[in-house]
């Protein structure tokens, strides 16, 4: 009989993505998915590292984790992911684990779920140059057929002072085109209407073999040639690289979204430097200016952080005043969070006292639900055109769907179904919502 493996998710998309990955190179292992971790022969939770919260909810999984195993003995537990990579054996060392295995040696794992024995847990947080698992086919994850989510790229070369990503995930390597087409292609045909292509820092995406060189401009473009019926989105951009060719290319193909995720992080070129993110305030804007100059309906979002290292009410009153120029429709907006081995925990004080980052933070989180009303309220009595996803969360009547800019609208169902276009004309908003008809 097929065994069955659980895995909980946390953290970005692209673990979202890895899990999929995971799946599929668990099945050849002979272990099928459940939803339900009292079934399950082997039980995983792909982890994140970037905020210590984040780390912290996962020791509490674990005690449940090592409850289940007593319950139903047996059982195998997995910590894979971002955290295994950082943690390694402390992992291992709690005693209530199995398996520890980093972002780069997922193939390995029918192997080393083979060599497990009660006295001999395994591990391997190797990291790679060459992995992207390009020829692994994801088993999908998501329960509406519709969105489907697409690595292009794996790891990071930037070194942001804050960040542990470069540590858990590597360096940089970007994937065969080919096989990226190939997957949008294949879900495409199993008619998902929705792909977005997934790196840290898509821009800087580039593949060069002896025949050709795609950068991300032209990989967006290849993707967006399957059909003017598949959407294509994109995740995340980096404004120190995000090119005008890559910004031509959006406005001028009507199937890529008019959307870009564009963390700014801070509005004060000083915390900038100290971030290490390689652009000023005033490159940052005029970055915006581009993209709004040359689609004036472009959604722009962003990650902001409060309290970096030595910032000053002057250094957060410029994040502040950069909300309110930009107008961003949406932000994810965070406390600063001193994570072990980065550049900022090596070279700099976390000097900034958790009720200032908290009311800093507080302070942006305001503005930036004013701003969101704002933004979404200019789009009253605009049409837009949706892909339909199914029934509305608050009201089974009404359908819900995506514009293009990425912001949420509900609107009357007709007789539209799952996985159509339909053009709506918005009439009211909330501050995450637009109201169509
Ligand atoms: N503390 C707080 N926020 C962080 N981020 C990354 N590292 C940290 C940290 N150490 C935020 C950034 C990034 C988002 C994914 O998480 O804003 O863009
Ligand atoms: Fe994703 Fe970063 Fe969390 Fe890793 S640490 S899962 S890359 S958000």
């Amino acid at each position: 009989m097929m065994k069955k493996a659980y895995i909980e998710t946390y953290g970005c998309q692209m673990n979202v993505n890895d899990t999929e990955v995971i799946f599929a190179i668990l099945e050849k292992a002979g272990y099928g998915r459940t939803e339900s971790m009292e079934e399950a022969d082997l039980v995983m939770a792909n982890t994140c590292s970037i905020r210590d919260n984040a780390e912290q909810r996962i020791w509490g999984r674990l005690d449940v984790f090592a409850r289940q195993k007593k319950a139903r003995p047996g059982t195998l537990v997995g910590i894979v992911g971002c955290m295994a990579e950082r943690l390694k054996d402390k992992l291992l060392d709690t005693g209530k684990v199995d398996l520890v295995v980093g972002p780069d040696a997922y193939r390995r794992l029918p192997e080393l779920l083979e060599a497990i024995t009660p006295d001999s847990p395994q591990m391997d947080v190797l990291l790679s140059r060459e992995e992207t698992y390009a020829d692994i086919t994801p088993v999908r994850t998501d329960r509406n057929g519709l969105s489907a989510f697409i690595s292009i790229m794996r790891g990071c070369n930037n070194v942001c002072s804050y960040c542990v990503v470069p540590y858990t995930r590597g360096a940089e390597r970007s994937r065969d085109p080919h096989s990226i087409v190939r997957e949008a292609c294949d879900v495409f045909q199993r008619g998902y209407r929705e792909v977005t292509l997934l790196g840290q820092n898509v821009d800087s995406y580039l593949w060069k073999s002896a025949e050709e060189t795609v950068d991300f401009a032209e990989l967006l473009k290849r993707v967006a040639a399957i059909s003017p019926l598949l959407r294509v989105r994109f995740q995340t951009s980096h404004p120190k690289d995000i090119s005008d060719k890559v910004i031509e290319t959006i406005a001028s193909i009507p199937n890529i979204c008019k959307h870009i995720h564009l963390p700014v992080q801070s509005g004060s070129t000083r915390m900038l430097d100290l971030m290490r993110r390689k652009y000023s305030r005033e490159w940052y804007l005029e970055r915006v200016a581009k993209i709004r100059s040359t689609m004036p309906e472009c959604g722009i979002t962003t990650d902001v952080i409060a309290g970096f290292c030595t910032e000053t009410e002057e250094d957060h009153r410029q994040t502040l005043s950069l909300f309110e120029k930009v107008g961003f429709y949406w932000a994810f907006m965070f406390a600063y969070s001193d994570r072990p081995g980065t550049l900022a925990n090596r070279t700099m004080k976390d000097d900034v006292p958790p009720e200032v980052k908290n009311r800093r933070l507080q302070e942006i989180i305001e503005l930036q639900n004013r701003k969101s009303l704002e933004e979404y309220r200019k789009m009253i009595g605009k049409t837009v055109t949706v892909l339909v996803e199914g029934p509305s969360k608050r009201n089974p009547a009404e359908l819900c769907g995506r514009a293009s800019n990425n912001m949420m609208c509900v609107f009357p169902a007709g007789n539209l179904k799952k996985g159509d276009y339909t053009d709506v004309t918005v009439t009211d908003c909330t501050s995450a919502t637009l109201i169509c008809k």
